[in-house]
């Protein structure tokens, strides 16, 4: 593994081998120290969890980390992300987390650097966020460690979210059980890579063991996309009435950030069903078992 771009890149063995150092470096039992592999953050797009979970991650393994701030970058006298990185590469950085709102610019990327040096995707417009979906399926598996036995259920906009792809993607590599898309029809996916789509929020919720939320992407709809915020919330948000159409006790999830009182209430976010933080503590030891792979590969690490 060379660069972290997208869920289908990864065997199952791979996908399991980098859960088993995630939680290695969760119980501290492992924590390897890379103090010659700096790293760079360069976010095109705005993130709180993302980009500082690798800040900290990378620190925790004794990396030098640089977060670039593109505004004040020479990109704002018109150089090119590829002279950026290419420019930041020759000063020694050795690995780039990326998030940027072109699909494919991770991997394009990857393919214009040289050796040694890893891209990671850390977010890529509506087509990929493969860091995050593998910090949920940290969390579900510390909890429900059978998941051909599961019903997860991914609810709302799914058509603009990347996060949705990479874990439909994640989902079919560990053959969970079932999974169940659930969104109205202006937000249901183009292409379903697994699972059964839905726009009953009762027949998608029922029997489920897990409930991933989706935030409502308004900043990603076309223009012509109408959103009716009050209808949504009516037919689709995930409240303490719609959470027990699921198991009793199903995990609540949201990658975040979280549009509290549109897609989820509070008490279902901050109830005792719910695994939120738990997901934003998990990102930081699975980002570092990313970045360990990427540096030494999974033989070091076992
Ligand atoms: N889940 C996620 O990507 O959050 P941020 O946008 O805060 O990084």
């Amino acid at each position: 593994m060379n660069h972290f771009i997208e869920i289908s890149q990864l065997s199952k063995p791979e996908v399991m081998a980098l859960l088993k150092s995630a939680l290695s470096l969760k119980n501290g039992s492992i924590c390897p120290q890379y103090p010659a592999i700096p790293l760079a953050t360069l976010f095109y797009e705005n993130s709180t969890r993302t980009r500082i979970s690798f800040d900290l991650a990378a620190k925790r393994l004794g990396m030098p980390v640089v977060n670039v701030d593109i505004a004040t970058s020479s990109e704002a006298k018109g150089e090119s992300i590829i002279d950026t990185v290419k420019t930041l590469a020759a000063m020694g950085i050795k690995c780039f987390v990326i998030r940027h709102k072109e699909a494919g610019l991770p991997i394009k990327l990857a393919k214009t650097c040289g050796e040694g040096i890893h891209v990671i995707n850390a977010g890529d417009g509506m087509h990929a966020h493969p860091t995050q979906a593998m910090l949920d399926f940290m969390t579900i598996m510390e909890q429900k460690p059978d998941l051909s036995s599961l019903k997860i259920a991914i609810l709302g906009d799914i058509r603009h979210s990347r996060v949705a792809n990479s874990l439909q993607c994640l989902a079919a590599t560990l053959n969970v059980g079932e999974l169940s898309l659930v969104a109205p029809e202006q937000w249901q996916p183009t292409v379903v890579h697994y699972g059964t789509v839905t726009d009953s929020l009762r027949d998608g919720l029922a029997g489920a063991d897990v409930i991933i939320c989706l935030r409502v992407q308004s900043e990603r709809f076309s223009t012509g996309d109408t959103l009716d915020l009050t209808s949504y919330r009516k037919a689709y948000a995930l409240t303490k009435t719609t959470l027990a159409y699921a198991k009793k006790e199903a995990m609540v999830m949201h990658p975040g950030p979280i549009n509290r009182s549109v897609e989820i209430d509070d008490e279902v976010a901050d109830g005792p069903q719910s695994y939120i933080l738990q997901q934003v503590q998990n990102g930081v030891f699975m980002r570092m078992a990313i970045l360990s792979h990427l540096i030494s590969g999974s033989d070091s690490l076992a």
